[in-house]
């Protein structure tokens, strides 16, 4: 077996949620007819995604979502795959990434999965042609819902989206424990530095700041938070964390990790009063939270390690990871996120894209909601995975909850 399979094979066993939606999937051929363009980070995980799509029948054409997350072999494995086209390839330049969204598009998706909504944003400005046929999407992440939610706003999305990564089996689980730990896991592997006792700075308590923040406290790091939103700073401040302004965070701060979505949180403005030392890290979506331009073109010296560039501005040596994109994914020692909090979020893709290829002509464009049904049926199968059973309301509990005269 090719070391891409064997990757592959490692996930596959912890992932039984997947696994169960796959042995139905063979039977029922849900996809059967429909093609499915991929743009999301090509690693084994998302391979037994892509494997359960096309055990549905499905025709999946994929690429990555980031050009630093992709691993060549997993994506060379793919390429055997019977229904399957890969054209993700680590470290490709900019064009070589667009052209690679481009190869998915010429195939003419009819379902469309995003991480950080690249497909569906070349559909709707460079390949309007495609409207017509494209019944619907489905998007991994946070910052892809926030933009397609301000198109919908616009009035200019023009399908239906299903915004996996809102759900609670996505959220509390994906963005709280799987960026939670697999962005430490990502820097400690690639720093080889300890967390206990350092000043880690968290930019923003969203589900994924929360994760990274807790875990970090049970390393034994002093962590700090930074927030815009007083309820999410109260939130962290009553959680046990320093809650501060990133100005005053850079007087402490040993590491940072950037998790708003948002950009310029790292600039200028802060570099020259950090640490000497300190390591800054991203991990939410895009590159954009650390100014790494202003890096690259004002600092007095670079030095390049694997998945390490360090600046000299102001007499202080500033570490930044993989670039400043997504920590977790980007070094060289990232791997994603742990594999059972992938099955769950893909699971939650497998079942939308079913519910697409079965409904989704007559939901309006705009962003839609995972069905109810299909987080509880995602939730149902982790369970049983688990062999965990739970307690049933009773008839008379189901009628108290429902009603209004009893209990005052
Ligand atoms: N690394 C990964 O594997 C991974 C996984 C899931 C999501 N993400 C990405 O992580 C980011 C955060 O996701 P989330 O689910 O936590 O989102 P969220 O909306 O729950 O949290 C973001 C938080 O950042 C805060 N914020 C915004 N601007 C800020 C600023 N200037 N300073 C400080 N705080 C600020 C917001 O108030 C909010 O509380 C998104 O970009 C998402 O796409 C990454």
């Amino acid at each position: 077996m090719g070391s891409g399979n064997l990757k592959i094979s490692w996930a596959r066993q912890y992932m039984p949620v997947l696994s169960a939606i796959r042995s139905r999937f063979e039977e029922t051929l849900p996809l059967a007819g429909i093609t499915v363009g991929m743009a999301l980070h090509v690693e084994a995980k998302t391979a037994v995604l892509v494997g359960t799509l096309a055990a549905a029948g499905a025709e999946v054409h994929i690429t990555g979502c980031n050009p630093l997350s992709t691993q060549d072999d997993v994506a060379a494995a793919l390429n055997d795959l019977e229904g399957v086209s890969c054209y993700a390839k680590r470290g490709c330049s900019v064009d070589e990434y667009y052209a690679a969204i481009g190869a998915v598009l010429d195939a003419g998706p009819d379902i469309t999965i995003d991480d950080g909504m690249d497909l569906i944003y070349e559909i709707h400005t460079k390949r309007r042609d495609l409207l017509d046929t494209v019944i619907g999407g489905c998007e991994e992440t946070t910052t892809g819902i926030h933009r397609l939610r301000a198109m919908a706003k616009d009035g200019k999305l023009e399908f239906p989206v299903i915004a996996v990564n809102d759900t609670p089996m996505k959220r509390f689980f994906d963005n709280v424990h799987g960026t939670g730990e697999s962005a430490l896991t990502a820097i400690m592997a690639t720093t080889n530095t300890l967390i206990a006792g350092k000043h880690l700075v968290v930019a923003g308590y969203g589900f994924c700041g929360r994760g990274i923040a807790r875990k970090a406290k049970g390393l034994g790091a002093q962590v700090i938070v930074t927030e815009v939103d007083a309820r999410r700073a109260l939130e962290a401040h009553m959680d046990g964390f320093h809650v501060m302004r990133m100005d005053d965070a850079v007087a402490a701060g040993d590491i940072y990790v950037t998790t708003t979505g948002n950009t310029g949180i790292l600039t200028e403005r802060h570099f020259p009063k950090m640490k000497d030392g300190a390591i800054l890290s991203n991990a939410g979506h895009f590159n954009v939270e650390i100014d790494v331009e202003w890096l690259e073109t004002h600092a007095d010296e670079i030095v390049r390690r694997e998945g390490i560039d360090t600046y000299m501005v102001a007499g202080r040596r500033l570490h930044v990871l993989a670039e400043g994109r997504l920590v977790n994914l980007a070094t060289p020692k990232g791997m994603g996120h742990p594999v059972e909090v992938m099955d769950l979020s893909f699971a939650l893709q497998a079942l939308c894209c079913e519910y697409m290829a079965k409904g989704g002509r007559s939901l309006a464009p705009g962003v839609h909601d995972v069905p109810n049904a299909i987080d509880e049926e995602v939730a149902s199968l982790k369970l049983a995975a688990l062999a965990l059973t739970i307690d049933e309301l009773t008839e008379e509990q189901v009628s108290y909850m429902g009603g209004w005269d009893t209990g005052t």
